[in-house]
């Protein structure tokens, strides 16, 4: 007589993670490392190819002790439209095989809300980390992403009470929101004795505090010519020497000014993640059009002038971190010192209350 056993093979939980742009790899890493020693889930890293210069995704995932993405999409620097619908064709495809239990996607970006609606189409959970931030201006295609995102997603994890109540007024049911933190914190705390054992301004042969940062890649303040030739006049005015890690996006347009001194200016490649946080905690103060960064410099206690009209994270200004600037009023506006504090959950915790909350809800 033939025995057959039968036994039940319980299956885990599958989580993907979804990244493809440079702040989302900062994103998902403290999630990843936490979720990986779970033996409840199995967690998959997705990498739409948004961004595919080594400066801009490879040397973040190894910065970040992630492992080569289980999936990778073909790269796509086309328009917004067709690289959101890129992302989501070959997102769709690749759910359709693995029905993933859970999509987390990460912050703003274009990726952001092309996996968030492939996966709703197919009726999988979407979670969305850093939800309800809003600056209220809808020509940012940050801002567009944001709301389209949180108006789908299943799950809405803020940084902030400023964050539930932008989610609260658009409506969204309130037991869809939890309030975890800040998760670029967490990764700060995550590689911060790495951060600290570097002195990237040596590179620069710069003196320690006595050097200005600035990053610029939104299209308002780089696509037109005259604007970008305007910022780099100004900052080149300051009088100290200022740092400035390029994106491609900036690059591909600064090489087109003629004409535009730039003396007191470090032009540089994107930094890695380490090489550029240690740049930050030691420099006099930062300029930006940057969203992290914002975020970043009031955990740092580093002053940041952001060169934009409108912020979607108003909690650094009231906490007197941050303040908007335009080019007219930077010179006036630089005061060296403010005083700041640092925001309740912006403490490093953030991915173990959202495995927390995973866990209770799903194993
Ligand atoms: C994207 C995000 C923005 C985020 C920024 C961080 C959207 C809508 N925007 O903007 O929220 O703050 O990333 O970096 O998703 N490029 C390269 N090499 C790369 C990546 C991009 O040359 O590795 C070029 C592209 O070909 C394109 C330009 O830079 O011409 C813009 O790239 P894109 O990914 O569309 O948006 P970002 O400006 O990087």
């Amino acid at each position: 007589m033939l025995f057959v056993w039968k036994t039940k093979v319980k299956l885990l939980f599958k989580i993907h993670l979804i990244c493809g742009a440079r702040p989302n790899f900062m994103k998902i890493a403290p999630l990843y490392h936490i979720l990986k020693k779970e033996q409840w889930c199995q967690v998959f890293i997705i990498h739409t190819g948004q961004h595919y210069d080594l400066m801009m995704s490879d040397v973040f995932l190894s910065n970040l002790g992630l492992p080569k993405p289980d999936f990778h999409f073909l790269k796509c620097n086309k328009s917004h439209a067709e690289q959101t619908g890129n992302i989501m064709i070959a997102y769709e495809k690749l759910c359709l095989k693995d029905r993933p239990d859970l999509v987390v996607v990460v912050g703003d970006v274009n990726s952001t809300i092309a996996c968030s609606i492939a996966a709703k189409k197919l009726q999988l959970k979407v979670a969305h980390l850093e939800a309800g931030l809003r600056s209220y201006d809808r020509s940012m295609p940050e801002e567009i992403n944001r709301v389209i995102t949180d108006v789908i997603a299943d799950i809405l994890w803020t940084p902030s009470e400023d964050a539930d109540q932008n989610l609260i007024k658009e409506g969204i049911a309130i037991e869809k929101i939890q309030r975890v933190g800040n998760i670029m914190i967490d990764t700060y705390c995550m590689l911060e004795s790495k951060i600290n054992i570097i002195d990237t301004w040596k590179k620069f042969n710069l003196v320690k505090g006595q050097y200005i940062v600035c990053t610029f890649h939104r299209p308002v303040n780089v696509d037109f010519r005259n604007r970008l030739h305007k910022i780099i006049t100004v900052l080149n005015n300051i009088g100290l020497p200022c740092v400035f890690p390029m994106h491609p996006r900036t690059y591909k347009n600064f090489i087109k000014l003629t004409n535009c001194k730039n003396d007191n200016i470090i032009v540089t490649k994107p930094l890695s993640y380490i090489e550029f946080m240690n740049l930050l905690k030691n420099c006099k103060f930062i300029i930006t059009d940057s969203g992290g960064i914002q975020e970043e410099s009031t955990y740092l206690k580093i002053p940041c002038y952001t060169l934009r009209t409108s912020t979607e994270r108003p909690i650094t200004i009231n906490i007197g971190s941050n303040t908007l600037v335009t080019m007219e009023n930077l010179e006036e506006k630089i005061t060296y010192f403010k005083k700041s504090e640092i925001p309740k959950l912006w403490d490093g915790k953030t991915a173990v209350r959202i495995t927390k909350l995973l866990k209770d809800k799903f194993s």
